[in-house]
C-alpha cells in the first residue's frame, strides 16, 4: 500500500481501533467459544477490542491462521489484517540445535542459511513474525535461558544476531521474502542476579554498553523489524517502562523505527515490580517509554483510550505506535495478501523436506563439541567393537529442547536408531539403564498431572532390573556409550537451577557401570553448560551435544564414527562447579591476579575450595586431528591504523580438520580496567591431512575501541597483547604498541 494511503488509513481510525492495533492476544481469543468465562474475563478484554486487535500470539499453521484471518477480516471495518507472531527460535518444523549449540559452530554464514530455512517453513505455516533471535549475553549457567543464547562473547553474539536476522528477513528483489524478526530480550536479561529467572538486573552503563548491548545493536543494524522488551529491571526501572533504554538508546541513539513489543504480560508486571500503582499507571509508563504493543494484558486495551480522552497522555505517542504497527503490516505485504501465500499445500511442501533435514544435520555436526578423547578412542570403527548404548537419551526422540514449540519429537532421529543404521545386530545393543530423573514432581509446575508424573518415575523394582540388565549387557561390550543429560524442562524459560550437574540418579548409574572397566563415552544432552567434573574423570571421551535437534542422532553418529571430524568450539565457559558462577573468559583484571608477583598464597583472587579456571574454557573443542599453531607474526610492533597478524597452522594428522582460529587482545593499560582477553577475530579454516596454512588477520584501530573513562567509544595509545590460538586459554602471545 502506498504510504500516503496508509497514513489516510491511520487518520481514519477511531481511538478504539487504534488501541486495538497495540494489543496482542493469544489464539484462544479467536477460536474458542468459552471466552466469557475464560481468558477474556481474566484479562477484562471486551469483544469490541477483540474485533479490532492488531496481532495474535503463538498461533501457526496455514489452515488455522487462514481461518482466523478470514473470520477477523470479515468483521473488520478497515480490513486491517492480523499479524501472526510466534516463538520460532531455532526451527519451525525442522528443528536445528539450540542456539547455544549454534554458537558452538562459530559459523554465522551457515547459521544464516539455517534461518532462511526456518523463515521459509514459518512463512508457509502462516507466521508473519518470529520472536527471535534471542541475543541475550549469558555468563551464568544456572540461568535456564542460556539455551536460547549464542553465548558469553559480545562479538560472537553480534555476528550470530546479524546472521539470524538476515536469514529470517531474507530479501528478494527488494521485498521481504522471509518473515519479520523480533530480536529479544532488550536488554541484558541474561544478567539476572544469581542466575535466577526473572530476577533483578543491575550493572553500570559501561558494562551494559561494553558487553550486553552488542547483540541487540547488531540485530537492529541488520534491520530487525521488532524488538521485544525484557522482564528485568535496568538501573532500578523495569525495561518495559524504561525510557533510557527504549527511547534514548534504542530509538534515538540507534535510530530504531520498528515496533517495540513487551514480553508476555510485562506491561502489567510493572505493578508487581512496584513502579506502577495500577494498570493505568503501567500503561502510562510503557507508552511514554514508546513500548508499542502490549502482549497479552488488558492494560492498553482498557486504559489507553481513557488516558487519551482525559488528556493524560500525548495522543502523538499512540498515533506513532499505531503507525509503526501499520508500517510493519505494510512491509509484510499483508494489505495485498493477508496470508502471504500460506496455504495448506504449500505448508506441506515446505516443511521437513530432505533439504531441510540435511542442513539441520550439517549444522548439528558443526555444533557438537568434543570435550575429551583420551587415547584417541574416537572415532570408532563400525562393527569393529561390541558397542552398548545406555542411558535415558539413548532411545529418546525428545532431542529438540524446550523452545522447539512447533517441532515434533516424532520427527527426530534418536541416537539408537542412527546407530542401528550402521551397526550390525551382534555388534550393538541398547539398555536404558536408568531414568532421566528420579523425581519429576517439578513438572507439576508446568501443568503435568499427578498421573503423568507418576508414570514417568521408575519404581524401585524397575530401577533394579534396568541396572542389572545394563550391567549384564555391559559385561559383553567393549565400549559403552552413555546418552545422558538434563530433562528438557530443566532448561529454557523458568529453568533456573542451582545444581547443574548430571541428575543424581544418572551419576549413580554411571558409577555402577564404570566399575566394569570398559571404554566409556559420554554424550551430554543439555540446554546449558553442566558441571561435568566427575564425568571428566570417569569417561574416556565426552561429546557435548546440547539439544541437537531433529537430525541430532544422525549428526552424533557421524561424529562418533568419524564421517565428520568434530569442529565445535564452546561459546560459553563450562564451570568446574556452580560456585564459580557467573563465569566468563573476558573477565577484568584485578589488583591481585592469581599470578600476582606482589602477593603470595591466599592473598590473591582465588577460592579456598575451587580453582578459578573453568572445566572447559570459552572457545574450547577438540578435533580428531592435531593441528599445531606456530610462527605468530605481526606486520609491525607499532600500530597506527591497522596491523596484519599471521600464524602458521600445520595439520599433523591424517584427518581433514576444521579449525576455528581465534584472535584475542588485551589492552594492557586503559583509562578504566580492561579484560584479560577479548575475542576480536576468528576464522574457520579447513586443513587437509598434513596441510599447512598461513592464516592472516587484519586488526583495525576501531577493533580496539571501548567505552573509556569518559564513556567515549574509542581507545587510548599504549601497549597491547595479542593472543592467537585454538581456544581462549591455548594461545600464542605477542605484543604491539598502539601509537
Ligand atoms: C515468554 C518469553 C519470550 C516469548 C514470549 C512469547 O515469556 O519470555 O521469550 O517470546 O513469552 O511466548
Amino acid at each position: 500500500m502506498e504510504e500516503n494511503k496508509l497514513r489516510q488509513l491511520l487518520d481514519s481510525l477511531t481511538w478504539k481501533e487504534k488501541v486495538g492495533q497495540l494489543v496482542q492476544l493469544s489464539g484462544d481469543f479467536f477460536h474458542s467459544e468459552e471466552l466469557t468465562v475464560g481468558p477474556k474475563k481474566k484479562l477484562g478484554i471486551t469483544q469490541e477490542i477483540i474485533d479490532v486487535v492488531g496481532s495474535v500470539l503463538n498461533v501457526t499453521g496455514a489452515e488455522t491462521t487462514r481461518d482466523i484471518q478470514e473470520k477477523y477480516l470479515m468483521n473488520s471495518r478497515h480490513k486491517i489484517p492480523l499479524l501472526f507472531m510466534a516463538d520460532i527460535i531455532y526451527g519451525y518444523r525442522t528443528i536445528f540445535p539450540i542456539p547455544l549449540g549454534l554458537g558452538a559452530t562459530w559459523n554465522p554464514k551457515l547459521i544464516k542459511e539455517a534461518y532462511e530455512i526456518i523463515a521459509k517453513e514459518s512463512r508457509s505455516a502462516g507466521a508473519h513474525v518470529t520472536y527471535a533471535p534471542m541475543v541475550d549475553l549469558v555468563r551464568d549457567a544456572r540461568w535456564g535461558r542460556c539455551l536460547e543464547s549464542t553465548g558469553e562473547d559480545p562479538q560472537l553474539n553480534a555476528h550470530f544476531a546479524e546472521a539470524m536476522v538476515r536469514g529470517l528477513q531474507k530479501e528478494q528483489n527488494g521485498h521481504l521474502e522471509g518473515i519479520a524478526s523480533c530480536v529479544k530480550h532488550f536488554a541484558a536479561y541474561g544478567a539476572a542476579e544469581a542466575g535466577r529467572e526473572y530476577n533483578t538486573v543491575d550493572m553500570s552503563e559501561r558494562r551494559l554498553r561494553q558487553d550486553y548491548l552488542s547483540g541487540y545493536k547488531s540485530a537492529v543494524d541488520a534491520g530487525a523489524k521488532l524488538v521485544m522488551t525484557s522482564f528485568n529491571t535496568y538501573d532500578g526501572i523495569p525495561v518495559t517502562g524504561n525510557e533510557f533504554l527504549l527511547k534514548d538508546i534504542l530509538r534515538e541513539e540507534w535510530g530504531f523505527e520498528g515496533v517495540i513489543i513487551s514480553d508476555y504480560a510485562a506491561v502489567q508486571e510493572l505493578i508487581a515490580h512496584g513502579v506502577a500503582k495500577d494498570e493505568r499507571e503501567a500503561t502510562l509508563l510503557a507508552m511514554n517509554a514508546t513500548n508499542d504493543i502490549d502482549m497479552k494484558t488488558g492494560c492498553y486495551a482498557n486504559e489507553l483510550e481513557p488516558l487519551i480522552n482525559k488528556g493524560e497522555i500525548d495522543p502523538k505517542l499512540v498515533n506513532d505506535a499505531v503507525w509503526r504497527v501499520l508500517k510493519l503490516k505494510n512491509a509484510l505485504g499483508l494489505f495485498e495478501d493477508p496470508y502471504r501465500g500460506s496455504t495448506v499445500i504449500q505448508e506441506k511442501e515446505n516443511l521437513l523436506t530432505e533439504e531441510n533435514r540435511n542442513l539441520a544435520r550439517k549444522v548439528a555436526q558443526e555444533s557438537l563439541v568434543l570435550l575429551k578423547n583420551a587415547d584417541n578412542l574416537l572415532p570408532l570403527k563400525p562393527n569393529h567393537q561390541k558397542i552398548l548404548l545406555v542411558g535415558p537419551y539413548g532411545d529418546e526422540q525428545d532431542l529438540i529442547g524446550l523452545w522447539a514449540v512447533h517441532g515434533k519429537s516424532e520427527d527426530v532421529v534418536s541416537i539408537k536408531s542412527a546407530l542401528e543404521k550402521i551397526l550390525k545386530q551382534d555388534n550393538f545393543s541398547f539398555e536404558q539403564g536408568c531414568g532421566l530423573l528420579s523425581d519429576y514432581q517439578f513438572l507439576g509446575e508446568f501443568g503435568a498431572t499427578k498421573e503423568q508424573i507418576g508414570s514417568l518415575k521408575m519404581t524401585e523394582t524397575e530401577k533394579k532390573i534396568a541396572l542389572k540388565q545394563a550391567v549384564e549387557a555391559g559385561k559383553k561390550a567393549d565400549i559403552i556409550i552413555y546418552a545422558m543429560g538434563e530433562h528438557t524442562m530443566q532448561s529454557g524459560e523458568a529453568g533456573s537451577r542451582t545444581d547443574i550437574s548430571l541428575p543424581k540418579n544418572q551419576q549413580e548409574f554411571i558409577e555402577q557401570m564404570v566399575e566394569l572397566g570398559k571404554k566409556n563415552i559420554l554424550i551430554s544432552i543439555s540446554g546449558r553448560p553442566l558441571t561435568l567434573t566427575k564425568e571428566v574423570e570417569q569417561m574416556d571421551a565426552i561429546i557435548q551435544a546440547w539439544f541437537p535437534g531433529t537430525e541430532g542422532g544422525n549428526a552424533l553418529v557421524d561424529i562418533l564414527f568419524g564421517k565428520v571430524n568434530p569442529s565445535g568450539r564452546l561459546s560459553m565457559s563450562f564451570p568446574e562447579n556452580v560456585g564459580q558462577l557467573p563465569m566468563y573468559y573476558n573477565e577484568f583484571k584485578t589488583g591481585r591476579p592469581l599470578n600476582s608477583s606482589t602477593h603470595r598464597g591466599r592473598f590473591v583472587t582465588k577460592y579456598l575450595d575451587s580453582p578459578n579456571a573453568p572445566l572447559f574454557p570459552f572457545g574450547f573443542g577438540l578435533s580428531y586431528g592435531t593441528v599445531d599453531y606456530d610462527e605468530l607474526k605481526l606486520s609491525s610492533e607499532r600500530m597506527t591504523t591497522d596491523l596484519e597478524i599471521s600464524i602458521r597452522l600445520k595439520n599433523q594428522s591424517p584427518y581433514e580438520c576444521l579449525e576455528t582460529v581465534q584472535l584475542y587482545i588485551q589492552d594492557v593499560t586503559g583509562s578504566v580496567v580492561r579484560p584479560t582477553k577479548e575475542l576480536k577475530k576468528y576464522q574457520k579454516v579447513n586443513l587437509l591431512p598434513k596441510e599447512e596454512k598461513i592464516i592472516t588477520f587484519s586488526l583495525d584501530r576501531s577493533d580496539l575501541y571501548y567505552y573509556m573513562k569518559d564513556m567515549r567509544f574509542n581507545t587510548e595509545t599504549g601497549d597491547f597483547l595479542v593472543f592467537v590460538g585454538k581456544n581462549s586459554n591455548d594461545t600464542i602471545q605477542a605484543s604491539f604498541e598502539l601509537i
